[in-house]
């Protein structure tokens, strides 16, 4: 008799570094916004295909700090297209009670987009299903030193005690504070490389690479990357044989 599937788990926390839009674009003939364009396409098929497998909470990196560096129409027409995307999402997300969130300068943004972020924060504050994080203005540098400056300024107004320090305490200073980490952080485009993303909060995720670029990434992507995340064993530190025995008595 062949043995039932082991049952999948979901996992709660996904990540994504959406990259790829420039090649997507530049191996059509196409100026690098329509890969952006085609991206946005692919935030919102991601958000659905994210929700229908399961996933409680998917964050995806859309702008960093660095991406400023970029030519000034690039950068003027991703934030176009953040703020139309927003616009026309609302009733979206309402309908489907997604939690809209951001992590990330985001009081760096143009006004425009701001305004949008606010009303659908807002808007959407009360879902508790599922939740979407945008990394907009995110870098995990200047995360960490924008933590480090109100963690002292805490301390200076006696409001944390400097030898009581540690992580959890910490962290909550970080513009993740009421969000779980990671469990799975996926990469588009073939690069295996961080780029600033999660530093502290990735600690113990699993990574999977995958060569498709952002713009033909589909749920079948998706589920392939869980699946693989699925044949890993997360030690956190741990042997094999302790998990192995602590499953056993659970
Ligand atoms: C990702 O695609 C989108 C952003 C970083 C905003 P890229 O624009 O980085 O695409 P490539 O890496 O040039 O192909
Ligand atoms: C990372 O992609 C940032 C986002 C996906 C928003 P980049 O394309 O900016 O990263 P690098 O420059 O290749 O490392
Ligand atoms: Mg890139």
């Amino acid at each position: 008799m062949s043995q039932a599937p082991a049952p999948i788990t979901v996992p709660h926390h996904v990540a994504i570094i959406m990259d790829g839009n420039g090649r997507w674009a530049k191996s059509r003939g196409l100026p690098r916004i329509e890969g952006h364009r085609r991206g946005v396409e692919t935030v919102r098929t991601t958000t659905f295909a994210a929700r229908d497998l399961g996933v409680k909470m998917l964050t995806l990196y859309a702008f960093s700090v660095e991406n400023w560096k970029r030519p000034q129409d690039e950068v003027g027409g991703l934030m176009s297209l953040l703020e139309y995307y927003l616009q026309k999402e609302l009733d979206t997300f309402i309908r489907d009670r997604v939690r809209l969130r951001t992590i990330g300068r985001t009081h760096e943004l143009p006004a425009g987009v701001q305004k949008v972020l606010r009303t659908t924060i807002e808007a959407t504050a009360h879902f508790t299903d599922c939740t979407l994080v945008l990394a907009l203005n995110y870098g995990s540098r200047t995360e960490v030193v924008d933590a480090a400056r109100a963690y002292a300024a805490a301390v200076a107004a006696g409001k944390e005690k400097l030898n009581d320090n540690s992580y959890a305490s910490f962290s909550r200073y970080l513009s993740t504070a009421d969000l779980p980490d990671p469990d799975l952080v996926i990469r588009t485009s073939g690069e295996t490389r961080i780029s600033n993303f999660l530093l502290l909060q990735a600690a113990y995720a699993e990574f999977v690479f995958t060569p498709t670029l952002w713009p033909d990434f589909t749920k079948a992507d998706l589920a392939s990357a869980i699946a693989e995340y699925n044949r890993r064993e997360r030690r956190f530190g741990l042997t094999s044989e302790q998990l192995k025995s602590s499953a056993a008595t659970k």
